[in-house]
């Protein structure tokens, strides 16, 4: 059974954010991915819902403390028809220092409101692997410049029901105003571009 703050700090991820179950389900269920990394992932444990081993990385105390409840987070996990045997690991960092993984280790690298994961991170993907981005603080836009990256797909969000649609993407990504998009004006801002059209996040291919 998990702990008090491991179920409450659960709780509140889970009403906060929205069903995110959904989400991983239409990921999941597009790309088959087994090996998962999501830095800045506090404590939204479900993509453990859906894929056999993930690892977490976010510096926040309150993270540390919700995934050194082992137990708890096996039974959140389990409560929710996890995989069974499924593996969770937590890192305790910066995911802007060098990670103690390897590189293209991952099938799938989720960037969700977590600042530039992509740009730090893509490295450990595989190539083909995918990386799965929203545009909230700008990471979308410096995934569309990365060169290591294609737009594969996108994620649309209606009554917190998700899908994936792979075509038709060049409706996707056109800013709503005519900027140069570069590493360094994303930096500058530190958030997203207005985009014409708004899915929920969008889905990239690492090809090199
Ligand atoms: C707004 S929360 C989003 C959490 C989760 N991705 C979600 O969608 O619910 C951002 C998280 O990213 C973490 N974070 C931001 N920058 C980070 C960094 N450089 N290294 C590790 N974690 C980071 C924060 O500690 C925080 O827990």
């Amino acid at each position: 059974m998990a702990k008090r703050t491991t179920a409450e700090l659960w709780e509140k991820q889970d009403l906060g954010v929205g069903d995110r179950r959904g989400l991983y389900d239409a990921v999941a269920a597009t790309i088959g991915a087994r090996r998962v990394l999501y830095p800045g992932s506090y404590v939204d444990i479900a993509p453990s819902f859906h894929f056999p081993a993930v690892t977490y990385v976010d510096v926040d105390k309150r993270a540390k403390a919700f995934f050194a409840d082992v137990d708890g987070v096996a039974a959140i996990v389990a409560d929710n028809d996890g995989p069974p045997d499924a593996s969770v690991t937590f890192l305790h960092a910066d995911y802007t220092d060098p990670l103690d993984l390897d590189a293209e280790a991952f099938d799938l690298l989720v960037s969700l409101y977590a600042g530039f994961v992509s740009e730090h991170c893509a490295h450990h993907l595989r190539i083909g692997g995918t990386l799965l981005v929203n545009s909230s603080h700008g990471d979308a836009a410096m995934a569309s410049i990365d060169r290591r990256l294609e737009l594969t797909g996108v994620v649309i969000s209606r009554d917190e029901t998700y899908s994936v649609d792979t075509g038709g993407l060049e409706r996707f990504m056109i800013p709503k105003r005519d900027q140069a998009i570069t590493v360094e004006s994303l930096h500058a801002s530190g958030r997203g571009v207005a985009y014409t059209t708004s899915p929920f996040a969008y889905l990239f291919t690492r090809r090199r």
